[in-house]
C-alpha cells in the first residue's frame, strides 16, 4: 500500500478558531429545542477527552506524522473533567441525550470513570438520564470494562478491523495482538454491557478480505458489528475514492453467503442502515458516510480534547468554548447562550456536498487543513 503523506509539524497551528459569538445581548435560554440552520436539532454531543493513542493505526495516527517528536497537547490544554462536565450540562439543557466520549483513546485519560460518573448523573428537559457511551481501541477493556460499567457507562463500541492476526497488527502499527482486543469485548460483556458495538473501517485492498470473516466471527454473539466505509477525514491519511469499498457491496459479500433484510432505523439521524440476518443471527450495520450521506438528519456537534465546538467532523475550524469556560466573568446562562447562537447559524453538510462534488467529476481538495480524527474524535 503506497501512501503519500506531508508531514507538517503542528497542524492544530494552521487551524484558526470561529470567532465566538456576540454575547452581550440577552441571554438566549434552552428549552431543549434548539435547532440549526437546515432545521436539525441537537442530539448528541462527542467529546474528545484526550488527542492520544496507544495505536497508531495507519489511516489515522500514522507514524510519520504521530511520532514520537509529536507535540500532544500540554495537560493544562485539556479541558478538566469539571469544565466537561459544566458544558455538558449546557449541551443537554439544549436537547443532547446522548454524549460519546472519543480520542485518541479515552481509556488512556485518567480517572475517565470519574468523569463517567459525573455526566451519568445528568438528566434530559424531560428527566432521562443520557445514553452514555464511548469509542474505544478495545486494548485497555480487560482492565476497565467492570470499572466502566459501574460508573454508569451505558453502551460501548469497540473499534477492530481484522480478525487476521498479522493484517491487525499492521493495521494498528504498534504490533497490538487481536486477542487482546477479543478479550476486551468478552470481559465487557462479562461486566454486564448489553449492547456492544464492533467497528470495522473497511478500507480497498487492505482488509476487505476480512468483511465476510468478521461477519461470521460476530453472529449469533450479540455485538453489533458496523462496516464504516473509509472517509477523506483529516489531512493527513492520504485518501482516494477507489478505497472505498461501497455499503453496496458489502451487503452483498455478507448476502452471499448470509442472507439478509433490512431493518428500519432505530431514530432519526442513526448513521448506520441496519440489516438483520434471514436467520436469527442477529444484525450488522453500514455506516455510508461516503456512498449515501446522512447529513441531512446530522444531530451531532463535536468538542474537541482542548475545548473547542465542531459542527462538523470535517470542520477546519472550530469556536473556542474554554476561552468561554475560563473566562470568570461569564456563567452558565452565558455560555448556554454561546452554544445556542453557533448552533443555531450550522449550516455545515460536508458529506452531503462531497458527494456532489464526486458526481460531478472532481474531488474536493479545501485550501484549510481539516481537522485529525484523533483530536476532534470519530
Ligand atoms: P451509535 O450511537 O452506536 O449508533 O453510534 P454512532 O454511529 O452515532 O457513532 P460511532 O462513533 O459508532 O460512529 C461510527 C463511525 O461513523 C465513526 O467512526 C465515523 O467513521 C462515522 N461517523 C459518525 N458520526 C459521523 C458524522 O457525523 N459524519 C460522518 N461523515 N461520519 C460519521
Ligand atoms: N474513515 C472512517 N472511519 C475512521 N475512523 C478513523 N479514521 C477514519 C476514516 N478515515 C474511525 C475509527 C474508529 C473511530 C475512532 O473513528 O475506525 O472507529
Ligand atoms: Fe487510535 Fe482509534 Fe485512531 Fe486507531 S483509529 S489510531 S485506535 S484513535
Ligand atoms: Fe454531520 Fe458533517 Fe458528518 Fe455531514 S459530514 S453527517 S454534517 S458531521
Amino acid at each position: 500500500m503506497s501512501r503519500k503523506i506531508i508531514p507538517v509539524a503542528d497542524w492544530r497551528t494552521m487551524l484558526r478558531d470561529r470567532a465566538t459569538p456576540d454575547l452581550s445581548g440577552a441571554p438566549v435560554p434552552a428549552n431543549g429545542s434548539l435547532t440549526d440552520a437546515r432545521a436539525r436539532p441537537l442530539r448528541d454531543l462527542r467529546i474528545s477527552v484526550t488527542d492520544r493513542c496507544n495505536f497508531r493505526c495507519v489511516y489515522c495516527m500514522p507514524k510519520e506524522i504521530f511520532g514520537k517528536d509529536h507535540p500532544f497537547l500540554p495537560h493544562s490544554h485539556l479541558l478538566t473533567f469539571e469544565e466537561i462536565e459544566r458544558l455538558a450540562r449546557v449541551f443537554v439543557a439544549h436537547g443532547v441525550e446522548k454524549i460519546r466520549l472519543t480520542g485518541g483513546e479515552p481509556l488512556l485519560r485518567k480517572n475517565i470513570e470519574y468523569l463517567i460518573e459525573r455526566l451519568a448523573t445528568l438528566r434530559t428537559p424531560h428527566g432521562k438520564p443520557l445514553d452514555l457511551t464511548l469509542t474505544t481501541n478495545g486494548s485497555l477493556l480487560t482492565r476497565k470494562a467492570r470499572s466502566l460499567r459501574d460508573a454508569g457507562l451505558t453502551r460501548l463500541t469497540v473499534s477492530l478491523d481484522a480478525l487476521d492476526d498479522t493484517l491487525f497488527r499492521s493495521i494498528n502499527d504498534v504490533d497490538f495482538p487481536v486477542t487482546d482486543v477479543l478479550a476486551g469485548v468478552d470481559a465487557a460483556r462479562e461486566a454486564g454491557f448489553e449492547s456492544i458495538k464492533v467497528n470495522m473501517v473497511v478500507k480497498r485492498g487492505t482488509n476487505d478480505h476480512e468483511i465476510v470473516p468478521m461477519a461470521r466471527h460476530f453472529r449469533g454473539s450479540g455485538v453489533v458489528l458496523r462496516f464504516i466505509e473509509y472517509m477523506d477525514v483529516g489531512s493527513s491519511n492520504g485518501w482516494r475514492m477507489d478505497d472505498v469499498v461501497p455499503s453496496a457491496e458489502v451487503v452483498s459479500r455478507i448476502a452471499a453467503l448470509y442472507p439478509v433484510e433490512p431493518v428500519a432505523p432505530g431514530y432519526r439521524g442513526e448513521t448506520a442502515e441496519r440489516w438483520r440476518y434471514l436467520d436469527g443471527q442477529g444484525e450488522v450495520g453500514l455506516i455510508s458516510s461516503v456512498t449515501h450521506a446522512f447529513c441531512g438528519d446530522c444531530t451531532r456537534a463535536r468538542l474537541s480534547t482542548e475545548g473547542k465546538m465542531y459542527l462538523c467532523l470535517f470542520a477546519s475550524q472550530g469556536y473556542d468554548l474554554r476561552a468561554l469556560v475560563r473566562n470568570p466573568d461569564l456563567d452558565d446562562a452565558a455560555l448556554s447562550s454561546a452554544v445556542a447562537q453557533i448552533w443555531h447559524a450550522r449550516d455545515d453538510h460536508y458529506s452531503e456536498s462531497r458527494a456532489a462534488h464526486n458526481e460531478a467529476g472532481q474531488i474536493r481538495q479545501d485550501d484549510a487543513r481539516r481537522v485529525e480524527m484523533s483530536y476532534i474524535g470519530g
